[in-house]
């Protein structure tokens, strides 16, 4: 089984500052750092990292080739990746607060550059059975949902971040949700964990959903088993990231056989490490350092 992570790669210039500007405010920044990036590429390493086998599929400009050896230092394969002559690699301009916390404006660049022909390409190299990862900082996600699904991939999704074309995706294709609360309010309307868990088993009766609720943990459901993991204390300094280190350890777990509970406690134990360092790609740790 294979398994293909299409999705974004952005080169991150985080911006250290005491508190988030506020509208109409200008802030000055102790410091900026530029970082690897984006949620598809931060995924990707987290799962190799977890110790799993990968392929990357997306789209970078020249000022992104970093990225890509950045990967395949972790042992991801980039043979679907592609790389753009007149298009620039996608950014992110990410403030990071006294606490840890951030807030993020992107520019797509060539991740909003893929076409249906690249992702026609790159599904015919995977079959029935193979999975597919992707997140909502690409072009056409929707037609990527429901062409794999079509060639009979298992579709994994974590709609970040969320927008109305997420919404407008084929949602019934989906076989694993990767939520965060926002996330899984927009898709309900509900506010409270349990109340999202119980809209979406309505919704998407043959989904499972994993929903990840920061500080206070993670929950796993199949519309009729429902598992909790705590989240591991942390003394927080960038949680940049932490999700997409979650989603690529606990599918990179899954993926290999390990149960529903022991993904999870790795993921949030990934996590946990994660936030205690800075940068998204550069904070996930590897298998070794869980000492679970
Ligand atoms: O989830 C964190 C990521 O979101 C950052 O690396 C940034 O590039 C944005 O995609």
């Amino acid at each position: 089984m294979n398994v293909v992570n299409f999705g974004s790669l952005n080169i991150d210039y985080t911006f250290q500052v005491s508190e988030i500007a506020r509208p109409g405010q200008t802030i000055d920044s102790q410091h900026v750092t530029c970082f690897p990036g984006g949620k598809g590429l931060n995924q990707s390493i987290a799962f190799a990292r977890a110790g799993g086998r990968i392929f990357h599929a997306g789209m970078i400009g020249r000022d992104g080739l970093f990225l890509k050896e950045l990967l395949e230092k972790d042992g991801v394969d980039c043979t679907c990746l592609k790389v753009l002559e007149d298009v620039g690699t996608g950014k992110a301009f990410i403030q990071v607060d006294r606490n840890g916390q951030n807030s993020i404006v992107l520019s797509g660049g060539a991740n909003k550059a893929i076409t249906e022909a690249h992702i026609l390409a790159v599904l015919n190299r995977f079959s029935a059975g193979d999975w597919l990862l992707t997140q909502n900082e690409i072009s056409h996600v929707d037609l990527l949902i429901d062409l794999a699904e079509k060639r009979g991939l298992r579709v994994i999704f974590n709609p970040s971040p969320m927008s109305d074309a997420a919404l407008r995706c084929p949602l019934e294709k989906v076989s694993l949700f990767l939520l965060n609360e926002d996330e899984g309010a927009r898709l309900t309307g509900k506010e409270d964990p349990q109340g999202i868990l119980a809209a979406m088993a309505a919704l998407y009766p043959r989904a499972e959903v994993i929903l990840t609720l920061g500080e206070k943990g993670s929950l796993w459901s199949d519309g009729k088993e429902t598992i909790f993991q705590e989240a591991m204390p942390a003394d927080a300094v960038d949680t940049t990231g932490a999700g997409d280190t979650y989603t690529g350890y606990v599918l990179a777990c899954l993926s290999r056989g390990e149960g529903i509970r022991a993904s999870m406690r790795k993921a949030a134990r990934a996590a946990a490490i994660a936030v205690t360092r800075k940068g998204a790609a550069s904070s996930i740790p590897c298998l070794r350092e869980l000492d679970l």
